[in-house]
């Protein structure tokens, strides 16, 4: 790998209208931190930046709902944000915020200076518009029937019940989210960006270029690509943001997602003058950590506009990670289905790298994950506790009583396998550690540091040096000749064993410090060293400690977590009861995704409520074959399909345009559902619905008999 000066790592601003969950912990923030601690222990030039979202309409919509400014609302987050993010110790170098005026001005700059090419297309389009409220809504703000299922709130991008990608002009009876009004159609003027211009570019760079990217980002990546880009309107209505720095904008600020990127560069110039070292020489390292809704913004979009500037490096990497939920549902805010950060670190003070544990031993750095309260306390009681802090634990108390406090002598010659094994245990670790962290897999890492310490147990256990103390006692008392000599050499083996453990946490200290930074403080702490040791190249060595130098008690570092704190938690979380401090009365899809409007899968855990089978005998379903199918003009989620159900041919509008391609599914057989009553979509009579399938990842899949019938074949 190329062999970098300076690295810059970023984590994903959070909005600034809520508190974080642990969710964003383990998707974006340990990882980040875990790995620049990583390399600030190599002693590389490393920068951490981050900082509040502050714009957007999710902001604007919950300052309206509960009557405040929107201001009121970002300073109360960032605050709460900052606090809980330091409190866990994410060690950022900047924790900034987009209403800065030095990033109102780097995002304004960076406009002009596309504009003043010529990049953008201006754009006159017809958009919704909510009287009432006096906004233009985006897909996400208008809330219908879905025309597939009839769920009564189906969104105007997409149904969350059905699954089916909608857009807002198929809902029935529309309305607005923000006030219920029907909304009209009004003009508005846009700058657009043409992504399509970039494709070929970004094809290059990432397809061919960064194969080495994460599966699950490399392949979103190659998904949307795969798919064509289109123009996005980097500008909106609205009076909260950064204003659009043209004469005739009146009105119109930055699209929330053209500034928030730009505040990872202001947020560099916020800390230091040489910012210019980290985003405009080729020799850094750009490093996005981010989640996987913001995979097509930092991937696609930012790096296009970074091209466009042309005066900035790109991201080498983006390790986005999947989502986490909380005992086997989706995090959702409106019904308080989340772990606050804020909430944990009263709950369990004292406890931030418990959580850290969990959480990144748990990550979901491949797939989404769950976190329940059972398993972090047995993270906590059956590894932190019982593995590495009773390693530690033994180790002090034994040096204590056996080696009077201090650091024993290694007597090389009278060493054996097991000590043999266990020095070189701990040499390998280091590689191994390092080799996991490098390809961002913090999960694999962290085991390798705790496999160390159950290596540690082994070996003490095995060595048994509590035996060979009660044996010294013995011969101690005795007067028989060579007793001295024989006291004398178990005493030595004691040592030895005191000495390699001792080293050996010395090295946990080393290798645990990106992931649990306040325990390896409390071994500096007991050991009596200073932070010096921590750095990276020490780890490994068996020479750590001196000979004779006197420790410390030890200090317990992982409590027993009791069942009653973990009943209380699911009870608190089973209660639902919405925090009176975030609810925004928003529907979760709101709250989180407001501009991203990324399909997001459908949710797999929740069965609708119970039907009688009169009410399942009402449907007809059929076996049909697609004879032709054709994409819909200006719908680029529709594709009209002509049906042969045997006894006729129908006509069915359906959304799955972005999942297949029109001539690849042609002669497919599929279910229909034949007595749905008819709708227009698009100007064309839809008459019935295929059925689908939805996996987790929202890849949809055709349902359709084994093997090939007859059209018309009845399914019951
Ligand atoms: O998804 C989010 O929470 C966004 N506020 C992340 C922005 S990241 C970056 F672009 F600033
Ligand atoms: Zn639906």
């Amino acid at each position: 790998m190329k062999d970098f000066k300076r690295y810059l790592i970023t984590a994903a601003l959070p909005y600034a209208n809520g508190p974080i969950h642990i969710g964003h912990l383990a998707g974006v923030y340990l990882p980040a931190d875990i790995y620049v601690r990583y390399l600030r222990a190599q002693k590389r030039d490393v920068k951490f930046v981050s900082g509040s979202d502050e714009h957007g309409v999710p902001i604007t919509i919950r300052a309206m709902k509960e009557g405040v400014t929107p201001k009121e609302i970002v300073d109360k987050y960032h605050a709460i944000i900052k606090d809980s993010l330091a409190q866990m110790g994410v060690s950022f170098d900047i924790y900034s915020r987009t209403s800065n005026q030095i990033h109102h001005k780097t995002a304004s700059d960076f406009f002009i200076n596309l504009y003043d090419k010529g990049l953008f297309e201006e754009k006159e389009t017809e958009q919704y518009y909510d009287e009432k409220a006096k906004t233009f809504l985006a897909d996400r703000y208008i809330i219908g029937t879905c025309p597939v299922c009839g769920n009564p709130n189906a969104y105007g991008d997409q149904c969350e019940r059905c699954g089916s990608s909608l857009s807002p002009e198929l809902l029935i009876n529309p309305r607005s989210a923000l006030s219920d009004a029907t909304p009209i159609k009004k003009k508005t003027k846009h700058w657009y960006f043409p992504l399509q211009n970039y494709e070929s570019f970004l094809k290059q760079w990432i397809l061919e270029e960064h194969k080495e990217w994460k599966n699950n980002v490399y392949g979103q990546c190659k998904s949307w690509l795969d798919n064509g880009l289109q123009s996005r309107a980097m500008t909106r209505d609205s009076n909260w943001g950064i204003k659009v720095p043209l004469p005739d904008a009146e009105g119109k600020v930055l699209y929330v997602w053209f500034d928030a990127p730009i505040g990872y560069i202001s947020a560099t110039k916020e800390l230091t003058d040489n910012w210019k070292d980290y985003w405009q020489s080729e020799d850094s390292r750009l490093i996005h950590f981010i989640g996987k809704d913001n995979i097509v913004f930092h991937c696609i979009i930012f790096p296009a506009m970074l091209k466009a500037h042309g005066d900035f490096v790109l991201p080498d990497n983006v390790p986005a990670n999947e989502f986490l939920n909380i005992e086997g549902d989706k995090v959702s805010t409106s019904r308080n289905w989340a772990v606050w950060v804020d909430e944990y670190l009263k709950d369990f003070p004292g406890c931030e790298d418990v959580l850290r544990y969990v959480l990144c031993s748990n990550a979901p750095e491949a797939k989404d994950n769950d976190f329940t309260w059972k398993d972090f306390q047995d993270k906590n009681n059956s590894e932190l506790a019982s593995i590495f802090g009773n390693f530690v634990n033994r180790t002090f108390v034994l040096m204590h009583k056996l080696c009077g406090g201090k650091v024993p002598k290694l007597h090389e010659d009278l060493m054996d396998d097991l000590d043999r094994t266990l020095i070189e245990e701990i040499k390998n670790s280091k590689s191994k550690v390092e080799n996991a962290i490098e390809e961002f897999k913090f999960r694999e890492a962290l085991f390798e540091v705790i496999d160390l310490s159950r290596k540690g147990n082994k070996y003490m256990q095995e060595k048994e040096p509590w035996k060979k103390a009660a044996s010294l006692e013995r011969l101690a008392a005795s007067e028989e000749n060579g007793s001295k000599l024989e006291a004398h050499s178990s005493q030595q083996l004691i040592d030895n064993c005191l000495h390699l453990c001792l080293q050996l946490t010395a090295n946990l200290a080393i290798l645990i410090n990106p992931f649990l930074p306040f325990t390896a403080q409390k071994l500096l702490h007991m050991m009596k060293v200073v932070d010096k040791i921590l750095d990276w190249e020490n780890a490994g060595s068996i020479k750590l400690l001196s000979v004779g130098y006197s420790l410390r008690a030890p200090e317990i570092l992982f409590r027993k977590i009791e069942d009653k704190e973990i009943e209380m938690q699911v009870e608190k979380l089973k209660n639902g009861l919405v925090r009176t401090d975030t609810s925004s009365q928003l529907p979760d899809a709101v709250n989180q995704k407001s501009e991203t409007s990324n399909q997001q899968p459908h949710e797999i855990n929740h069965i609708k409520s119970e039907i009688v089978y009169d009410d399942f005998a009402k449907l007809d379903l059929r076996v049909g074959k697609i004879v032709s199918a054709d994409k819909v003009a200006k719908a680029d989620k529709l594709l009209k399909l002509e049906i042969d159900l045997g006894f006729e041919k129908r006509t069915i509008v359906s959304g799955i345009a972005l999942h297949f391609k029109a001539e690849e599914i042609v002669g497919k057989q599929v279910v229909v559902v034949a007595n749905l009553a008819p709708r227009k979509m698009r100007g064309i009579e839809s008459n019935g619905m295929i059925l689908m399938a939805e996996d987790k990842s929202g890849k949809l899949h055709f349902v359709n008999p084994d093997d090939e019938t007859d059209a018309g074949s009845v399914v019951s």
